[in-house]
């Protein structure tokens, strides 16, 4: 039976060790308490460190039988990957990043190095366990180049790839000197998850601008295969929580912090010690509060529980000194002998003591400066069994998408903090109930199995259509089988286009000059009497002769305008006008003024619009643009508009690459036909082939071609085995 296995820097149960016994712990942290509840299914396997540092090989078997029990199997670090890929560039360079704490964030070579290290220990412990038919699910900052190292190792396995914490728009990620290897290694998933839509959208930002892949509704086309983009927010446990604070050890807690707090409001905060949580601004925010509203004094505290978390680096140890001092500040100032403004715990508690503080808070005060998710105020949602209780959510976490009806705040704005506290110590119950209802339906719709599911379908079918696609793929079996016909037919024709299927793509057009290697084909292809090779082209004539001239081909240039046979002059298929120009060149002029980088390709009856060099996003605005603003033009000088790889070209709309393919098929009758092009103009060619030409399209999008290959690079070999 076919598995899933779970991959995180991080187990699910932390293993710690109390006078020389081995325990197993729950770990904290959103990935662990939302995917820990659900991945034991079948034999389904999680991957990860146990947090802690084993050295002892008898050690290391007691731990790896002890975690066999419960489906996990342990990657264990050494002192050094502890330090300089776990805390160093896990949490020292991409976590202050990934969280818009530039300043923060450490370049060393030596974290990376430890990261690559550590990312290549992680897979081969995975490719240990990966068998046939298996989906890994590949989790978080710290693994974000294991998709590519295992897709490396494995390129069948389907790999889906999860990021917990926000990604950064493009300005920041671009500050990181491995910002390309990153994007690479995440690249070699089949499908890339976020929580929200604007971590979707800044990834694929990165992606064209620093990766060079283009990417369309949440696409990447790379070389060789498609990577899924999506937004999957995740959601909680909704029933183990509803039940939990539904449970006797709940309901005896909560009466139990009630005997000692009083009948005063509480308003809860719960996280791990972490900047990225606004912990001081909280913090200030409560303070600012009791002395505009003093009224309140006496009447409300604030129960702050603070996980203690990486307190080995620095900036950690030090936001625990701030806090410390704030909250004594605070608690000096304001605090009577028969009341504390401020509970401070800084530890972690298990499930039902947390139960028992979502239970009896009034108000949950959830305000990250920055936040993938937080699962926190979910559960403090969930947790309300009688629908009383207000939400203040920081705008700044992935959660306020979904809990529009939570007071809304902008953690750096000190003053929003005291009015939304305000607003919500004094909301009235009817109000609560309305708010907490709407919320408490969507968790409960979309819980974490329903995230789970999500996620493993959408994975589920990208694995289906590149298999449909994969049994299009032009296979050595097929190739051999074409060989075989080849052999038989006495006359062959073939239609290859130029750019994208014989010559990779280069920034201007004049570069895309035929290699060696590629003169050397063609003439070997053209060597043998039986062939007949036509380029068929939107090339302008002056190109394909000065390039290709010399050699025994046929030409079809500028989409079909113009057409030579082999030993005549250029000729037209039907006479032409370029007058048209002269209004759609002064068009085309504006839209170079406006953007910088693009230019114009003149014809001799097309024009093209070229923004290959343009900043990316800007080109394709400018397209969209250019294109309503031809849409009129070009119907009534009946031309028509070609959208291309960074192009637009404008031709008479009576030409087009099929006809005068049609007029070959017709005067050079032959045995055999193959047609090989890349871009959509090409479309009209395959489309007047007969029934038995072998057409082939080269990249892996739609089309009406029978066969895929993947680059020119497959064309050329493609070719070479044919000669
Ligand atoms: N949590 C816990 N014990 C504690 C405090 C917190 O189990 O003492 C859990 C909490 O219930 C939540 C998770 O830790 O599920 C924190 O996840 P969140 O997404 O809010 O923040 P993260 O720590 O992932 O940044
Ligand atoms: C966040 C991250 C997790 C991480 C957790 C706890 O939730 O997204 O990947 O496990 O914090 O952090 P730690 O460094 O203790 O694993």
């Amino acid at each position: 039976m076919s598995k899933t296995i779970i991959v995180s820097n991080r187990l699910p149960v932390n293993v710690t060790k109390e006078n020389g016994k081995l325990h197993l712990k729950g770990s904290i942290g959103g990935l662990a308490t939302g995917l820990g509840s659900i991945y034991k299914q079948g034999n389904n396997l999680w991957i990860g460190w146990p947090g802690l540092l084993i050295n002892q090989s008898n050690e290391r078997i007691n731990v790896t039988e002890i975690l066999k029990d419960e489906n996990m199997h342990p990657v264990f670090l050494a002192q050094e990957e502890i330090k300089n890929y776990y805390e160093g560039f896990s949490n020292e360079t991409l976590w202050p990043i990934f969280h818009y704490f530039s300043q923060y964030s450490v370049y060393k070579e030596i974290y990376w190095e430890s990261y690559v290290k550590v990312n290549q220990k992680f897979c081969e412990e995975v490719i240990n366990f990966v068998e046939a038919g298996d989906t890994l699910w590949i989790h978080d900052y710290q693994l974000l180049l294991l998709p590519e190292m295992v897709r490396h190792k494995l390129p069948d396995l389907s790999i889906g790839f999860f990021l917990h914490i926000p990604f950064p728009s493009y300005e920041m990620f671009r500050l990181l000197p491995w910002r390309r290897e990153l994007l690479n290694g995440m690249l070699g998933s089949d499908l890339v998850g976020f929580h929200t839509y604007d971590d979707m959208r800044h990834f694929l930002s990165s992606v064209s601008r620093l990766a060079g892949f283009g990417y369309s509704t949440g696409q990447v086309n790379m070389p060789d295969r498609k990577v899924i983009v999506d937004a999957f927010p995740m959601g909680i446990d909704y029933k183990k929580y509803a039940e939990a604070a539904a449970s006797p050890q709940s309901i005896e807690r909560e009466a139990r912090y009630r005997t000692s707090l009083g009948d005063q409001q509480l308003v809860l905060s719960i996280d791990r010690l972490d900047y990225s949580k606004g912990l001081p601004q909280r913090l200030m925010a409560f303070e600012k509060f009791l002395h505009e509203y003093p009224e309140f004094k006496e009447k409300v505290s604030l129960v702050m529980l603070v996980v203690p978390s990486r307190d080995r680096v620095t900036k950690y140890q030090e936001l625990k000194e701030e806090v410390d001092l704030l909250v004594g500040r605070i608690n000096g100032q304001f605090g009577r002998i028969n009341w504390t403004p401020i509970h401070y715990f800084y530890r972690s508690l298990p499930l039902e003591a947390l139960s028992g503080f979502y239970r009896m808070a009034h108000v949950a005060l959830v305000t990250p400066m920055r936040d993938g998710m937080n699962l926190v105020c979910k559960e403090f949602i969930a947790s309300k069994l009688d629908k009383k209780g207000v939400l203040i959510l920081s705008e700044m976490c992935g959660a306020s998408k979904e809990l529009s009806e939570a007071i809304l705040i902008n953690p750096n704005d000190i003053n929003a903090m005291v009015q939304a506290l305000y607003k919500a110590l004094t909301m009235p119950e009817e109000e609560q109930i309305a708010h907490i209802e709407v919320m408490q339906k969507s968790l409960q719709r979309y819980n974490i199995h329903h995230w789970v599911n999500m996620f493993m379908e959408r994975l589920e079918e990208i694995k289906t259509s590149q298999k449909s696609l994969a049994t299009k793929y032009l296979d050595q079996k097929t190739i051999d089988n074409v060989s075989m016909k080849m052999e038989k037919a006495h006359k062959r024709l073939f239609f290859l286009d130029y750019d994208g299927t014989l010559i990779p793509f280069s920034d201007t057009p004049e570069k895309a000059i035929p290699d060696h290697e590629l003169l050397k084909l063609l003439e070997d292809l053209t060597d043998d009497q039986r062939n007949q090779v036509v380029i068929i082209s939107g090339r302008d004539r002056k190109s394909l002769e000065g390039w290709l001239g010399h050699l025994n081909l046929d030409f079809i240039g500028e989409h079909g305008v113009w057409l030579k046979e082999r030993g005549s002059n250029w000729r037209t298929l039907t006479r032409l006008s370029g007058k048209w120009k002269t209004e759609i060149r002064s068009v085309l002029e504006l839209y170079v003024d406006r953007t910088p980088g693009s230019f114009i390709e003149e014809k001799d009856y097309s024009l093209v619009w070229h923004h290959r060099k343009v900043e990316t996003g800007l080109g394709e605005l400018r397209t969209r643009e250019l294109n309503s603003h031809l849409n009129y033009l070009s119907s009534s000088m009946n031309l028509q508009v070609l959208e291309g790889d960074m192009v637009v070209e404008i031709k008479s709309a009576q030409v087009n690459k099929g006809r005068a393919a049609h007029q070959w098929i017709e005067d050079f009758p032959s045995d055999y036909i193959i047609a090989i092009g890349d871009d959509w103009t090409d479309e009209d060619t395959f489309k007047a082939m007969p029934e038995d030409a072998l057409t082939i399209k080269v990249g892996s999008t739609s089309s009406v071609a029978k066969y895929n290959l993947i680059s020119p690079e497959e064309v050329r070999q493609f070719l070479r085995q044919l000669c």
